[in-house]
């Protein structure tokens, strides 16, 4: 809905930051979603993609996160509508990215940008809980093999959905170079993710 006076902006990375500040209040998440920018960037560059555009879309996916926790049928729908809500324009393709990261029936992740945020949703939590369980407890001390043999352990951070993290075959990437590509890339921001 566009109301007189009221001029629709394209999104940007600082306009994606001040909604994140407004609506993900929850420390961790926030971390996640820098997390997920960052590889989603990563993985545009290794396919020759628009950076700027996918990393977006990883900073905004969970926008809607505490809004929907109790009525999941709606996330990602939510954050599409925040944003247009909040006088952005969003592309058709990064609101489809959004909606079909969270399973609903009918969305699944069709493009190659939707297939990378699909993966990379749950890759972050297993790279956290992998660092989290060294006795340094530092992004720095572990390594991607480190990374791969914990995503073995089903029980390790079982909240990581292995098959969706290991869907990243059906892109193109074998588990060992997602999980490299994605290890890097939160290694890149530890600083930010305190890690
Ligand atoms: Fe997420």
């Amino acid at each position: 809905m566009i109301r007189e006076g009221f001029e629709v902006k394209k999104i940007t990375r600082d306009e994606a930051l001040k909604l994140i500040e407004k609506y993900v209040k929850d420390k961790n998440m926030k971390k996640h979603l820098f997390a997920v920018e960052a590889i989603m960037k990563a993985l545009a560059e290794r396919f020759g993609e628009d950076e700027e555009k996918w990393a977006l879309v990883g900073l905004l996916h969970d926008l809607d996160y505490l809004e929907t926790k109790s009525t999941f049928e709606k996330h990602g729908f939510r954050a599409v509508e925040i944003i247009k809500e909040e006088g952005y324009e969003i592309s058709e393709d990064m609101a489809r990215a959004i909606i079909s990261h969270a399973s609903h029936d009918g969305w699944e992740p069709k493009t190659l940008m939707e297939k990378a945020l699909y993966a990379t949703d749950p890759l972050t939590g297993l790279i956290v809980a992998s660092a989290l369980i060294h006795p340094a407890k530092r992004l720095s001390s572990i390594d991607t093999e480190f990374i791969l043999k914990r995503f073995k352990e089903k029980r390790f951070a079982a909240g990581a959905n292995r098959d969706q993290i290991k869907s990243c075959e059906e892109f193109g990437l074998k588990l060992e170079e997602f999980v490299d590509i994605g290890f890097r890339a939160m290694l890149g921001i530890s600083e930010v993710l305190e890690l």
